[in-house]
Formats: C-alpha cells, sequence, structure tokens
C-alpha cells in the first residue's frame, strides 16, 4: 500500500458514516487513516465511536464563534494542525464557507442521502417520497458554496417501492452511503478524480483491485466499477 492520506471527518450526529470508514481503514482497505473528528455536536454519538477507536476528537460549539466564518476558520486550523489531507462531511448538518472551501477546494467532500440536485438539504429520503419518485439514491461530490452543492463523484441508486416508508428507504440508501464513501476516499487517494467544471473525471488506468475489494456486495457502482 502507498502512503496514507490524512482524513477529518466532520460530525453532527450518529456517525454510522463515520464508523464504516473507521471500518474499513483499520482493516487497510483503503489507503487512508482518519486524524481527527470534528462535531459541531458535543452528544454526537460519532465522537464515542471515535474515542472508541482511539481517535483525536474536537467538539466545537457555534455559540462560541461570532459567525459561520469564525467558526470555519477554527475548523481550518484544526485541519492543518492535523495535516488533514482530505475533508470528509458525513452527516455534518452544517452550511459551510468560504473560509473552509477556499483553502480546500477540491479536498472536501460531503456525502447526501439523494441523487443530487434532487433533494437537497434536510430530510432528502422524505423529500423523495413525497415527490414520488421510482428510483433514489446517494451522492457523494466535492463540497463547493451552497447547499450540498459541487461536482459529483459518486452515486448509487436504489429502487422506492410503493410500501417504503422514511425509514425503509433510508435504511436502505444507508447502506449504499457506506459503500460509496470509502470507494470515494480511495478514488481520492489514489490520485484518480480530476475536476473539470462541474465534471468528476474518473482515471480508471490501472484501477487497483483496492477499489473492487471495497465492492464488496458487488454493488456495481456504474459507470465508475
Ligand atoms: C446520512 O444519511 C447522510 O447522508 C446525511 O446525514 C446522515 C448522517 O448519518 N447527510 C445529509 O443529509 C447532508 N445534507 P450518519 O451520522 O449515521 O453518518
Amino acid at each position: 500500500m502507498s502512503k496514507k492520506i490524512r482524513l477529518a471527518v466532520l460530525i453532527s450526529g450518529r456517525g454510522s458514516n463515520l464508523q464504516s470508514i473507521i471500518d474499513v481503514s483499520k482493516k487497510g482497505m483503503i489507503d487512508a487513516e482518519i486524524a481527527i473528528v470534528i462535531s459541531d455536536k458535543k452528544d454526537a454519538y460519532g465522537l464515542v465511536r471515535a474515542k472508541e477507536n482511539d481517535i483525536p476528537t474536537l467538539s466545537l460549539s457555534p455559540k462560541d464563534y461570532k459567525n459561520r466564518e469564525e467558526f470555519d476558520k477554527k475548523v481550518v486550523e484544526e485541519l492543518n494542525k492535523h495535516k488533514v489531507d482530505l475533508v470528509l462531511l458525513a452527516g455534518f448538518m452544517r452550511i459551510v464557507t468560504p473560509a473552509l472551501i477556499e483553502p480546500f477546494r477540491d479536498r472536501i467532500m460531503n456525502i447526501h442521502p439523494a441523487l443530487l440536485p434532487s433533494f437537497p438539504g434536510l430530510d432528502a429520503q422524505k423529500q423523495a417520497l413525497e415527490h414520488g419518485v421510482k428510483f433514489s439514491g446517494c451522492t457523494v461530490h466535492f463540497v463547493e458554496e451552497g447547499m450540498d452543492e459541487g461536482p459529483i463523484i459518486i452515486q448509487a441508486v436504489v429502487p422506492v417501492m410503493d410500501n417504503d416508508t422514511v425509514d425503509t428507504l433510508s435504511e436502505l440508501i444507508l447502506k449504499y452511503e457506506h459503500k460509496i464513501y470509502p470507494i470515494a476516499i480511495q478514488l481520492f487517494a489514489e490520485g484518480r478524480l480530476k475536476v473539470e467544471g462541474r465534471k468528476v473525471l474518473v482515471n480508471k488506468e490501472g484501477m487497483s483491485s483496492a477499489i473492487y475489494k471495497l465492492d464488496d456486495n458487488n454493488v456495481k457502482i456504474n459507470p465508475i466499477l
């Protein structure tokens, strides 16, 4: 395995995506290690998951900062201190400002439980159900200014059944979230992602077996795999 990139994972809650990244990292399935987990909520369960795995954590309370920019500047200070290569928003329920985006342009990813640009924002699965879509899914994208906005790296599609509830649809989508985020991280770690305008081009030449191993359930997330 080549040199590991250093990750920061930003969370606000449960941290199941964080857990999936911890798991693949511990198993050596991605060329990445988590340098720090930052939460904007001190009682986020994801902080417990990080501590259980001896990962440094930091909880920052937005009310201690004058505005979003000041909060984001503090985050950047911490990211630099921990020599972070790639920032992952994983259920981080805050709008990020240019103060964070600029210094980490094309090095911040977000995961969202819908096929963006449909249904950004809160309660994406509920929005999709209420809209009556036949397919939904999840998206990993580079972060730009705006809510759940930026060039798309990878998406997974799931069918929506007539009897789906927010819970059943969320559960199915989450399974795919846990699959595609590690793949996006490994593609980044292998230097395979190139942003051209709105598009993210994936260099598939000599794709490593690591990528295919991450797709252990043969999800075959097209068109990447
Ligand atoms: C995930 O479903 C993630 O896609 C979503 O929050 C959940 C966090 O779960 N993010 C967004 O809706 C961003 N707009 P987790 O804390 O268990 O990873």
